[in-house]
C-alpha cells in the first residue's frame, strides 16, 4: 500500500482510475493488473448497497482479498446509506482513497461528516466527498478544507455505461475556483460517461482525476486510451 504522502503526490497530477464495475468479475486480479500495465495510477471500486443506489455490487471483504495482489492506489467510491459505519471497514480492507456521498442518510449532521472524514484521515487515508448531479457544489463547501479529493458525478450514480451530463461542467468550475481561492491541496475527480472526448471538457473545467469504466475495460487499446488522459497535461 502507498503512504498518504505518495497518494497525495499522485493526486497532484493527472489520475486515471479505471472502474472495476466494467471489468470481468471472474478475473479481478488479472483485470487490476491489466489496468496497471496499461498505465492507470488509480483503480476505482464502486461500492453499492441497493439502498443508496438501485444496484448492488461488492463489500469490503472483496477489497481486502484483492489488496495483496496490487500496489495500485485503491480509490473506493461508497454509494451506500451508511458510510459512517462502513468507511472505516473499507480503510481496514486496504482503501487508499475513500469518497463518500454528502447525500448519504447516515450523514445526518455536520458532526457526523467531519468526524468520519477526520477519523479516516487520522488512519492515513485520503478522503473526499461526492456530489450527485442534483446536489450543488456549495453543499460540500463547509467540509472542503478536510477533503483531499472531491468527486463530481457526471451521471446519476448506480450504473456504468451512461451518457455524460455536460451540465455538470459548471459545477466542476465552481469547485475548482473555490479550491484555488482557499489555496487547498484538493483534487477534483469526475465519474460517469468519461471518454476520449468528455475527458477534455472535464479537464478544461478543472478536473484532474478521471474515473472511466466502459471506456477502458475490455478495450484492446486500453493503454492508448489511458495515455491520452496524461497527454492533456502537456497540451
Ligand atoms: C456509476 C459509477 C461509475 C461507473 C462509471 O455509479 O460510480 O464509477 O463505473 O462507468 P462509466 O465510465 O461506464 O460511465
Ligand atoms: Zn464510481
Amino acid at each position: 500500500m502507498k503512504t498518504i504522502k505518495e497518494v497525495k503526490e499522485t493526486l497532484r497530477g493527472i489520475c486515471v482510475s479505471p472502474s472495476l464495475l466494467s471489468c470481468d468479475f471472474s478475473k479481478w486480479a488479472e483485470e487490476i493488473e491489466t489496468a496497471k500495465a496499461s498505465g492507470a495510477n488509480l483503480i476505482h471500486w464502486d461500492i453499492m448497497d441497493a439502498h443508496f443506489v438501485p444496484n448492488l455490487t461488492f463489500g469490503h471483504p472483496v477489497v481486502k482479498k484483492l489488496r495483496p495482489h496490487s500496489d495500485l492506489i485503491f480509490d473506493v467510491h461508497l454509494m451506500i446509506d451508511d458510510p459512517v459505519t462502513y468507511a472505516p471497514k473499507f480503510r481496514e480492507a486496504g482503501a487508499d482513497i475513500i469518497t463518500m456521498h454528502i447525500e448519504s442518510p447516515a450523514f445526518d449532521s455536520p458532526e457526523k461528516i467531519t468526524t468520519t472524514l477526520k477519523g479516516l484521515k487520522d488512519s492515513g487515508c485520503a478522503v473526499g466527498l461526492v456530489v450527485k448531479p442534483k446536489t450543488k457544489a456549495e453543499a460540500i463547501f463547509p467540509y472542503l478544507d478536510l477533503c483531499d479529493i472531491v468527486l463530481v458525478m457526471t451521471v446519476e450514480p448506480g450504473f456504468g455505461g451512461q451518457s455524460f451530463m455536460a451540465d455538470m461542467l459548471p459545477k466542476i468550475e465552481t469547485l475548482k475556483s473555490e479550491v484555488e481561492k482557499r489555496g487547498l491541496d484538493c483534487a477534483i475527480e469526475v465519474d460517469g460517461g468519461v471518454d476520449g472526448e468528455t475527458k477534455d471538457l472535464c479537464f478544461k473545467a478543472g478536473a484532474t482525476a478521471f474515473v472511466a469504466g466502459s471506456y477502458l475495460f475490455g478495450k484492446p487499446d486500453m493503454a492508448e486510451r489511458i495515455k491520452a488522459f496524461y497527454a492533456m497535461e502537456k497540451k
